[in-house]
């Protein structure tokens, strides 16, 4: 029997991010009980969980975060005094599509856990939290010049970052009108291991090993801040932690690439690890109408992250990226069953 010291939340844990995170956590605490919520859509995936589905301090429940009286069901039956909240709709392109899906999900799924939490907590807030997890692409896009702060005004573009800019404000709304006590990140584009490959990254990895088209939108000159998933999933650790209630934190690595360069890299070393000639995959690349609405740049100033808690990114991108490759080249058979069926069609879909 383990002496339970705490019952965290952690919703969307069989995603990118959240598998990452409730890895972390299990192994890291285990004195905590981890519930892994998650209704598993297309992109969420057990599998990304095999390595700590075993542990005796980790609970998977299946529940959509729009289900409110599942949802306080799973805060009374586990006692859950704290949650990370990362449950969400997550791909830009899929939200020019299909926006109403990132409303329900994002906005009135993260109000249903907000409701949950206020009301299995009622007014007694003593070690409870309630942590967001969001997005840089709340802050809009930016110019040539100049950085994200905590302090720059909500500026959305997508219907993806003006769903997660209304769960922002929702949570806000929570602490200051009933008290709950809140944290709020907001990170900089994620890479690594389990990234569903409909992303950048992932995607071009996947495209380039099976010699298919690389779709760059535009001329490729837009700018993203890439960060390792792992050290997210640190920071996200950390600011549970040590973060001061009520305050934002944002996230991201100082590592800004214009997408052509990113992806001439991924390129350069998929080629090199398969053995190729390298470079030889730049013929893939395929210039396609750029994105509608599509954020020139985004850059994160996380200096309040280093300053208040010490926290930095551990890898430089140059390995981050050997290793992201690596990892997808070594798990092929976890591509394949994510690429199948339903993926299919989209990819059809999406680039025809
Ligand atoms: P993801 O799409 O890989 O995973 C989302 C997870 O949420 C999946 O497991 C899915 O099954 C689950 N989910 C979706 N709808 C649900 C619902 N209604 N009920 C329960 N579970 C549901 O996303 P990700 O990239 O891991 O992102 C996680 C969080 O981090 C999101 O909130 C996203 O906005 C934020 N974020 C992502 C990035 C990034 O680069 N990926 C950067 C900054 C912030
Ligand atoms: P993405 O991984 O979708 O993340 P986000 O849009 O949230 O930043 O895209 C990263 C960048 O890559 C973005 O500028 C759009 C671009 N992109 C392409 O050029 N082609 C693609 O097929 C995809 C998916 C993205």
């Amino acid at each position: 029997m383990i002496d339970i010291k705490r019952n965290i939340l952690i919703t969307g844990g069989a995603g990118f991010i959240g598998s990452h995170l409730v890895r972390l956590l299990v192994n890291k605490y285990p004195d905590y009980r981890i519930v892994n919520m998650d209704v598993l859509t297309y992109a969420g995936n057990l599998a990304n969980l095999k390595d700590i589905e075993d542990k005796t301090n980790y609970e998977f429940v299946k529940c959509d975060i729009c289900d409110f009286e599942k949802v306080q069901k799973v805060f009374l039956d586990y006692q859950i005094d704290g949650v990370i909240h990362l449950a969400a709709e997550s791909h830009v392109d899929r939200s020019i599509k299909d926006p109403f899906s990132f409303a329900q999900t994002n906005v009135m799924g993260t109000l249903s856990l907000l409701q949950a939490a206020k009301f299995a907590w009622d007014g007694n807030f003593d070690d409870k939290l309630f942590y967001h997890v969001s997005t840089d692409e709340v802050y809009g896009s930016l110019g040539e010049d100049g950085f994200f702060t905590e302090e720059t005004a909500y500026d959305p573009h997508s219907p993806y970052s003006a769903s997660k800019a209304s769960s922002d404000h929702f949570v806000r709304s929570f602490q200051d009108t009933f008290g709950l006590p809140t944290v709020i990140s907001n990170c900089s584009n994620n890479y690594g291991s389990y990234q569903f490959p409909e992303k950048l990254i992932p995607l071009f990895i996947n495209n380039i090993c099976n010699n298919k088209p690389l779709p760059v939108y535009g001329k490729g000159e837009n700018v993203r801040d890439w960060l390792y998933v792992e050290d997210h999933a640190r920071a996200i650790d950390l600011i549970f932690h040590k973060g001061k209630v009520g305050e934002t934190y944002n996230i991201g690595g100082f590592n800004e690439w214009k997408n052509i360069d990113l992806i001439k890299v991924m390129i350069k070393t998929v080629d090199r690890l398969l053995g190729r000639e390298e470079g030889a995959s730049e013929k893939l690349i395929t210039y396609v109408t750029d994105r509608a609405g599509h954020d020139l740049r985004y850059a994160i100033d996380s200096t309040k992250l280093k300053d208040e808690l010490g926290w930095e990114p551990s890898l430089q991108f140059e390995e981050g990226i050997e290793k992201t490759v690596k990892w997808y080249l070594e798990n092929s058979e976890w591509l394949e069953n994510v690429t199948s069926g339903a993926y299919q069609k989209y990819y059809e879909d999406m680039y025809k």
